[in-house]
């Protein structure tokens, strides 16, 4: 038996929800399957794209770490191949290794009817994440696994919070590479009272905003993080002119987790204009709409 999934790309932080927020995607995917074979051990083929980048050694690649405890901690002995067909860049700030190490999670808990909770799938995804980008973060793999919108507010042990919502999103995607761990780098260690202060309330308000509907407002406060986009901003080319430019004609814009992929959500009556600028300025670009998580094909 073979089981395939459809895994989205999603974006992280939203602003001043930094390692907290998280939006799925409904655009671009991988598609990742599982099925057993007749050795033992785990073979991952990759392709897609910039499939050349990514380690296909079990140990090294993030689904390979996620099938791994997964089948040591249900006494799996059989062998499995995985094949993963990346739709959604690496290193672009869309939750591309979290879609390969979600999908990896759903497709193993299908294919050996292990009847996980979301919850549980969540917590093995990402174990991935620990490999890709150093600590075991579950912002990107919580909403890929739930869909909508998430928050993790507490590790270990794991509480995901998840809110339905319904929103189009107009991404960006610039044509560079930037590394999750040297965006966090350049992070102060330490941030003002201040800073703090403006960060809760904003993030607080665009909880509020979904559960009155309002996109708007959700778009006001997604703009005003003053503790980490202001820093990643210099490292996406253009962005700070861009985002001055349409901050009128879309309800929102900031920097999709680590970058350099941007994230806006459009007002109707600008989207062609302010999608036809993305594209001049830096090239590829999705409109698409929040997404509901890994799905079963
Ligand atoms: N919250 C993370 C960051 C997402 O922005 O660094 C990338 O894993």
């Amino acid at each position: 038996r073979k089981v395939t999934v459809r895994s989205p790309a999603t974006s992280a932080n939203l602003g001043p929800g930094f390692d907290v927020f998280g939006l799925c995607l409904d655009e671009p995917y991988d598609i990742v399957s599982v099925e057993k074979m007749e050795e033992n051990g785990i073979k991952i083929v990759v392709e897609g794209e910039k499939s050349e980048e990514i380690p296909t050694e079990p140990d090294k690649n993030t689904a390979g770490v996620v099938a791994k405890a997964m089948m040591k901690d249900f006494n799996i002995k059989e062998g499995i191949k995985i094949h993963i067909t990346k739709g959604i860049k690496p290193g672009s700030g869309l939750g591309s290794s979290s879609a390969s190490s979600a999908g990896v999670a759903v497709a193993i808990n299908e294919l050996f009817n292990l009847n996980l909770p979301k919850l549980k799938l969540v917590e093995y995804a990402a174990l991935g994440e620990g490999v890709a980008a150093g600590s075991p973060h579950a912002d990107n793999v919580a909403p890929a696994i739930f869909g909508g919108f998430t928050m993790v507010t507490n590790y270990n042990p794991l509480e995901i919070l998840h809110i339905p919502v319904e929103m189009n999103v107009l991404i960006a995607l610039p044509d560079i590479q930037i590394s999750t761990k040297e965006a966090r780098e350049i992070l102060p260690k330490k941030i003002e009272m201040e800073d703090m202060i403006n960060n809760v309330g904003k993030a607080c308000g665009m909880v509020y905003s979904l559960f009155r509907n309002d996109i708007e407002l959700f778009g006001k406060y997604m703009m005003v993080d003053k503790v980490v986009e202001p820093r990643r901003a210099k490292l996406i080319p253009k962005y700070e002119e861009v985002k001055e430019k349409v901050k009128d004609k879309v309800y929102g814009i900031t920097i999709s987790g680590a970058g350099p992929a941007i994230i806006s959500i459009p007002k109707k009556e600008h989207l062609l204009e302010v999608k036809e600028l993305f594209e001049e300025v830096w090239g590829r670009v999705y409109y698409t709409k929040v997404g509901n998580g890994v799905s079963v094909l």
